[in-house]
């Protein structure tokens, strides 16, 4: 027999169903007799909460969830039972949840005209126009193709320059973050604001991150109680919190791993434009996405101080998703031998391992970053140590030889404090 699929509706009666619950099995038992399905177990309840994360249900807008006011109830002879209100189209469900949404789904399936995506939509072509724009400015990758039809794009690869990056003589000085992890609850909120802040104190304007700026809605088992900002607003909210403002100074950013497997494989959004408009709107010009995000390739290409061979400056962020190695080097040496003929940069600054080495690899002088998240249960459970903490660099072109200095600034996690058990 078929399974019938949730709703939106559904989730939201097992989600109350859980809060009101002592526990799984009575919360299953519950959400069972709501949404008529007879032997729902606990597990199953766990899988179609994953799955309402992959639609975007959960961790887009857990808020609106919360402050929703429960379904009705009908009292059953002492026992409180939810009851199921009547069902929506998913459709419309799904666009009350996570704007855009329908738009996004209508365009994925191939390329519409306004009519075909007025006629999937059913509504005027003009409100389909005003709904397509709004998708395009919230981040969505939708755009006109030569034919003028609205077509689901994928972003291509772009070099984003920086041309005041600042320099010390012939140093040119830059600082690195990565794998910030903002809204995990083992972020270090307050490290990343004293390093940024001293880095800044100390003449270096232009803060580089290579990805994982938030710890997103990945699932691996557990996640949510590792968490303590839910979906994007949320922790965008937090991550211009962590991110000081300070004068001249520039975040420059790709997405990794947690952004686009949070946010572009479950919904379509693009992360990184998301994420730079999401602060613009809330008054904050200096975090700047930087160019590429191709599926499965979080990375980025950046100019330093373009027009001058002798000084200008090729960066690469990346956060593709390398496995740690015996060697602590081998993933960055991998990565330089696939550099094809004549694309290989200055600088390496690779993040997504949490680790921190620096080495001279080919010509390439690489970097593979720390991060800003303590050791998680998850991290734990893999026997995974971090190494917290930025990384301020300089570097300079010299006739036949290219020089840096690197100097890392480690945190280190609080010790952990031995408690006798009492009684
Ligand atoms: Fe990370
Ligand atoms: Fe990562």
């Amino acid at each position: 027999m078929a399974a019938v699929p949730w709703t939106y509706e559904d989730i939201h009666i097992a989600l109350e169903a859980i809060r009101g619950g002592p526990g799984g099995v009575v919360a299953a038992q519950t959400a069972a007799k709501a949404t008529g399905r007879p032997g729902l177990t606990r597990q199953a309840l766990s899988r179609a909460f994953r799955r309402a994360c992959d639609r975007g249900w959960i961790s887009e807008r857990l808020s609106d969830i919360t402050y929703r006011p429960p379904p009705p109830t009908t009292d059953t002879g002492g026992k409180t039972t939810l009851t199921k209100t009547p069902s929506t189209k998913t459709t419309e469900a799904d666009d009350r949840l996570v704007p855009h949404l329908d738009v996004v789904r209508a365009v994925q399936g191939g390329a519409r005209t306004l009519i075909d995506l007025a006629n999937a939509l059913d509504c005027s072509p003009k409100s389909a126009q005003q709904r397509a724009d709004a998708a395009i400015e919230a981040g969505h990758t939708i755009a006109l193709n030569d034919a003028g039809e609205l077509v689901f794009e994928l972003p291509r690869p772009e070099t984003h320059v920086i041309p005041d990056v600042p320099r010390d003589g012939d140093w040119t000085k830059i600082a690195v973050i990565s794998d910030l992890h903002v809204g995990s609850k083992h972020c270090f909120e307050q490290e990343i604001g004293t390093f940024v802040t001293e880095a800044h104190s100390r003449g270096y304007t232009s803060i580089l991150i290579p990805g994982d700026l938030c710890e997103g809605n990945l699932r691996h088992h557990g996640f949510e109680y590792e968490v303590k900002a839910f979906g994007f607003d949320a922790q965008l909210q937090l991550l211009l919190q962590t991110l000081p403002e300070l004068p001249g100074l520039t975040y420059h950013f790709c997405v990794g791993n947690h952004e686009v497997n949070s946010w572009w494989k479950s919904i379509g959004l693009r992360p990184d434009i998301a994420i730079e408009r999401h602060a613009h709107a809330n008054g904050r010009t200096d975090l700047l996405a930087s160019g590429a995000m191709l599926p499965n390739m979080e990375s980025a290409y950046l100019l330093l101080n373009p027009g001058d061979p002798e000084t200008e400056i090729k960066v690469e962020l990346s956060h593709t998703g390398d496995k740690k190695a015996y060697a602590m080097s081998y993933p960055l040496q991998k990565h330089v031998e696939a550099y094809l003929p004549g694309s290989k940069p200055h600088l390496l600054l690779k993040g997504h391992l949490h680790c921190w080495t620096a080495h001279d690899i080919r010509g390439v002088v690489c970097v593979q970053t720390a991060c800003f998240k303590g050791q998680g249960a998850w991290e734990r459970s893999k026997n995974m140590e971090p190494t917290n903490g930025g990384t301020l660099i300089d570097l300079k072109h010299e006739g036949r030889y290219f020089d840096f200095r690197v100097e890392p600034r480690f945190a280190r996690p609080a010790p952990l404090v031995w408690t006798p058990i009492e009684g």
